[in-house]
């Protein structure tokens, strides 16, 4: 069941979007070699709490953090831990905010100090390519045109696409339907329509395509442990417009010159 959305659902979309834009802002300022992943988590619930927000993955079918930690080979679902960043690091961080009942969901991953130029590649083509998504994301076109969009993109840079995990529908809930892949052929799924809020999340890898999943019955890393990048917007399709509600705005005024 897809939920479309009214014009006052979407103003308070818009505030949960921007709450978790800016709980991300927060915490790309502690971004370093040396901090835990435990601490960015730390500095995410407590900025979503102190600004009337609530932090929806923790507690989310027992999931143990505000944000998803996903070091290197991690592709999602990795859980806050005493891990300590290290320099050539890359991290993913993977938040929804839920704020007067709506859901804001985004993803950005960072570069730690000096990154291998090739894994930094990976990273700007992932975000390139979550771009490339939304710009195939219009009123009319179907799910399959920002699946194959962000596909081609990263397929012939070289680069392969995870298809166990996808993008999704977000409103009231976390994960509404569509589910929104990363790869497929143009013209088919679901028509986007005009209320639609959806988020869509390329997980890109360096090696294979192929993941696992740990022991611990969430983090998925890349079955060759090359790394994986992940960057994530939440959209709202409305007057015939996609409007991103999520920013990295925050991100890149925290980073400045290390913005990538
Ligand atoms: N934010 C993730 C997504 O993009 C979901 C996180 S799973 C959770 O869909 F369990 F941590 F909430
Ligand atoms: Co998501």
């Amino acid at each position: 069941m897809i939920y479309l959305k009214t014009p006052e659902e979407l103003v308070k979309m818009r505030a949960a979007a921007d709450l978790a834009s800016r709980a991300l802002g927060e915490v790309a300022k502690l971004i370093a070699p040396g901090v835990t992943t435990n601490k960015l988590d730390a500095v995410a619930r407590e900025y979503i709490l102190d600004n009337g927000g609530r932090p929806a993955c923790l507690g989310y079918g027992g999931f143990p953090g505000t944000m998803c930690m996903e070091v290197n080979e991690v592709v999602v679902h990795g859980f806050p831990s005493s891990y300590t960043l290290r320099e050539g690091d890359i991290i993913g961080t993977d938040i929804v905010a839920e704020l007067d009942g709506y859901n804001g969901d985004m993803c950005y991953t960072f570069p730690v100090g000096e990154v291998d130029p090739k894994v930094l590649d990976l990273c700007r083509t992932t975000k390139e390519a979550l771009y490339k998504g939304i710009e195939a994301c219009v009123e009319g076109k179907r799910i399959g045109d920002i699946a194959n969009a962000v596909q081609t993109y990263c397929e012939k840079r070289g680069y392969t696409v995870v298809r166990e995990m996808c993008g999704h529908g977000i409103g009231r809930k976390m994960h509404e339907d569509p589910e929104v892949p990363n790869y497929g052929r143009r013209g088919v799924g679901p028509l986007i329509k005009n209320g639609m809020c959806l988020c869509i999340e390329p997980m890109i890898n360096m090696g294979s395509r192929n993941i696992v999943i740990e022991p611990d019955g969430w983090t998925c890393r890349t079955r060759d442990r090359k790394p994986s990048a992940h960057y994530e917007h939440t959209l709202a399709i409305h007057d015939g417009e996609t409007e991103i509600l999520t920013t990295f705005d925050y991100i890149r005024e925290a980073l400045g010159e290390a913005y990538i």
